[in-house]
C-alpha cells in the first residue's frame, strides 16, 4: 500500500516477516525489520525520502563508495516501555554527528526534518519489531553512501542516505578482555577519527583479528604518535576507574564523541562520582593495575551499552582486574537503562518519544 505523508512516501510490505524471527536468539545485526528508508541526493538536492520494504539494492560496479569508501554511518537505539511507548535516546546527537561526519567526507549534510520524520515513520510502521524488556531494543543504522558511477577520485555528485533497523539484544554476550595497542592505531590527528566513517571500522578488522588470535575481543587504540595514550576501543569509548575516580580520554579529532560516553559522564556528575576527562597514559593505567588501584575498565557505546572489561594485556603481560563490590559498570548500565526504558525521571530530557 502506498501513501504520502507530509514529507515522505511510504510503501508498506504486503506481508510482514516478523513471524519468521526468533526474538530470543538474535545475533547482532543479522535480522532486519520490514521497512527501510532511502533518500537520494541528485542535482544538488536531497529528494523526497522513501520508506519501502527492506531489501537488496543494485549499484553499478564503478559506484564511488566501493572504490573510495565515501561513506559514513550512525548507531542509535529505540526502546519500548511497559506501556508500549517507544523512545529514542538523545537522537539529536546522532543527527548532528552524522552531518559532522558527512562534512569531513565531503558528503552533503542531510536535512533535520527528513531525518526525524523518517525515523518516526519507520519505527511507527515497525513498532512490533521493538520488543519490550530489559536488554531488548531496535538498533537503528542510518548511513550515507556515494552513489555516482565512475572511478575518478573525486567526491561523488550523488549520494544515498538510508536507515535500516534491526531488533537487538546484547552486542557483547560476556565481559571482554582487551589488548592495549602497541603498534597499530585507529586514527591520527588531522584524520577522520572523530567521524563515523565506514573506513575507520574496516581498518580495525585486521589488528583486531590479531588480538582475537591471542584471546582478546577488542583492542584499546593508542595515539598514533608514540602509543603512549589510551584513546578508544573502536566500537566504544573507554572508561577507567582508579580507586573511586572515573577517568576517560577527552574527545578530539581522533576520538568519537560518543553519546553513551557523554551520558556516563553526566550520570557520574549527577551521582557525585568524580570524573577526570583528560589524556590517559598507558603507563598510569598499568601502574594503577599493579598497585591494585585500577578497579574497573568498561566501554560505553550505543551498540555495546556498557561493556565490562575483565582484564587487559600490555607488553605481553596480562593484568586481571579485581572483582569489586558495587561496580560502576553495573551502576551506569542500570541508570542508563532506567532512563532508556522510561522507568525513571529524565532530568536531562534524553528520551525522545516516537
Ligand atoms: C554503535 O555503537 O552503534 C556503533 O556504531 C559501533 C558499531 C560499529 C557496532
Amino acid at each position: 500500500m502506498e501513501r504520502k505523508a507530509a514529507l515522505l512516501d511510504i510503501k508498506k510490505v504486503s506481508q510482514s516477516r516478523i513471524h519468521e524471527v526468533d526474538f530470543n536468539n538474535l545475533p547482532f545485526g543479522k535480522v532486519y525489520s520490514d521497512h527501510m528508508m532511502y533518500c537520494d541526493f541528485v542535482d544538488g538536492e536531497w529528494q523526497r525520502p522513501q520508506v519501502v520494504p527492506y531489501g537488496p539494492m543494485q549499484f553499478d560496479p564503478s559506484t564511488k563508495v566501493f572504490h573510495y569508501g565515501q561513506a559514513v554511518f550512525e548507531g542509535m537505539k529505540a526502546f519500548k516501555d511497559d506501556n508500549d511507548q517507544v523512545w529514542l535516546f538523545r537522537p539529536e546527537r546522532n543527527f548532528e554527528r552524522i552531518n559532522k561526519s558527512s562534512k569531513r567526507l565531503a558528503i552533503p549534510e542531510f536535512p533535520k526534518d527528513y531525518f526525524f520524520e523518517s525515523l518516526k515513520a519507520l519505527i511507527t510502521l515497525d513498532h512490533d519489531w521493538v520488543k519490550k524488556g530489559q536488554g531488548n531494543s531496535l538498533y537503528i543504522r542510518p548511513f550515507v553512501i556515494a552513489t555516482e558511477k565512475g572511478v575518478a577520485a573525486a567526491p561523488s555528485t550523488s549520494y544515498r542516505f538510508m536507515i535500516i533497523t534491526c531488533p537487538a539484544q546484547a552486542y557483547y554476550n560476556k565481559a571482554v578482555k582487551v589488548l592495549f595497542s602497541e603498534k597499530y592505531s585507529r586514527a591520527a590527528s588531522g584524520g577522520v577519527g572523530f567521524a563515523k566513517a565506514a573506513g575507520n571500522y574496516g581498518a580495525q578488522f585486521y589488528p583486531t583479528n590479531l588480538a582475537k588470535e591471542k584471546g582478546y575481543e577488542q583492542v584499546i587504540w593508542t595515539d598514533a604518535d608514540k602509543h603512549e595514550y589510551l584513546e578508544e576501543a573502536g566500537t566504544m569509548n573507554i572508561f577507567f576507574r582508579i580507586n573511586d575516580k572515573l577517568v576517560t580520554a577527552p574527545t578530539n579529532e581522533r576520538i568519537l564523541k560518543g553519546v553513551t560516553r557523554a551520558s556516563v559522564i553526566q550520570l557520574a556528575k549527577d551521582n557525585g562520582i568524580e570524573v577526570e576527562v583528560g589524556p590517559v597514559k598507558v603507563k598510569r593505567i598499568v601502574e594503577a593495575a599493579e598497585k591494585g588501584e585500577l578497579k574497573e575498565i568498561f566501554g560505553a557505546g550505543t551498540a555495546a551499552t556498557i561493556a565490562q572489561v575483565t582484564g587487559f594485556e600490555y607488553q605481553n603481560k596480562y593484568h586481571d582486574l579485581p572483582e569489586v563490590e558495587n561496580p560502576y559498570n553495573v551502576f551506569f548500565k542500570s541508570k542508563l537503562q532506567d532512563i532508556q526504558y522510561n522507568r525513571t525521571e529524565d532530568p536531562h530530557g534524553w528520551r525522545y518519544a516516537i
